[in-house]
């Protein structure tokens, strides 16, 4: 049985203040929860105050973004060991505005991965195919691609989340059908088992885009779909709980 993880990805919003707020609301209304995961990924400056906040609750600290070496002369980038000293459990790897505004490729994203795991930080590795894509019919190539490119030398998935996240879907209220999303869902976990065995099928896979609470309860009804990405929903904390509260 896979444990369904809720993560909201907070992107370049929220100064230290709001995001403190919000991490707090979202430690009260998280209180009772008895079974699943819930993840905050706040801006880098937002991390240490919102793990401040957090403390004592079940609810873990991702970051959204790392750098793939130690330390060093990268100026302004975070390295993992970075992330772990604020007490980020999760880091995301990959997402598609980091592959589209800051050109991240298949081999960045799996360096970031690479380093991740090795550094004790469980990589959300983001996945997901543009419009133009799906309409020439090459999602599963595409996704495919990514997700090989992304796992390239990793041979233990147990702290690898992967994220499918059509990029027509983000931020644009077009959610996907849970037909569609559970389609690639399946279509990655067949890949997963194809690569790695039996050991595929504890592999979370995380629907992300245009998640709201009133549509995650159909998506997360599907087979392969564990959980979500959230952005634009995770700002808010009634939505971000909302969706909390229809999970199984
Ligand atoms: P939205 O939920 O705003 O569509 O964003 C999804 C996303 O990119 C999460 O990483």
């Amino acid at each position: 049985m896979r444990k369904w993880i809720v993560a909201g990805n907070w992107k370049m919003h929220n100064t230290i203040a709001e995001s403190v707020a919000l991490a707090r609301t979202v430690k009260e209304g998280t209180a009772g929860l008895k079974s699943g995961e819930v993840v905050v990924a706040p801006p880098f400056t937002a991390l240490t105050s919102v793990g401040e906040a957090l403390k004592g609750s079940s609810v873990a600290l991702a970051a959204q973004n790392m750098y793939c070496e130690d330390k060093g002369a990268y100026t302004g980038e975070v390295s993992p060991l970075m992330l772990k000293d604020v007490g980020c459990t999760y880091v995301i790897i990959g997402h598609s505005e980091r592959r589209k505004y800051f050109i991240e490729s298949d081999e960045t994203v799996n360096l970031k991965a690479k380093k991740a795991l090795a550094t004790g930080l469980k990589p959300i590795v983001c996945v997901g195919e543009t419009d133009g894509e799906r309409n020439k019919g090459v999602t599963e190539a595409v996704v495919g691609r990514q997700v090989r490119g992304a796992l390239a030398d990793i041979d233990k998935l147990d702290n690898v989340v992967i994220a499918y996240e059509p990029v027509w879907a983000i931020g644009t209220g077009m959610v996907a059908t849970p037909a569609q999303a559970e389609d690639v869902h399946d279509f990655i976990r067949r890949l997963l088992v194809e690569i790695y065995g039996c050991m595929a099928a504890d592999v979370r896979i995380l629907y992300g885009g245009s998640v709201t609470k009133d549509n995650i309860a159909e998506l997360i009804a599907m087979e392969d779909i564990d959980g979500a990405l959230v952005g634009g929903a995770s700002l808010k904390a009634d939505g971000f709980l909302g969706i909390i509260s229809k999970m199984p």
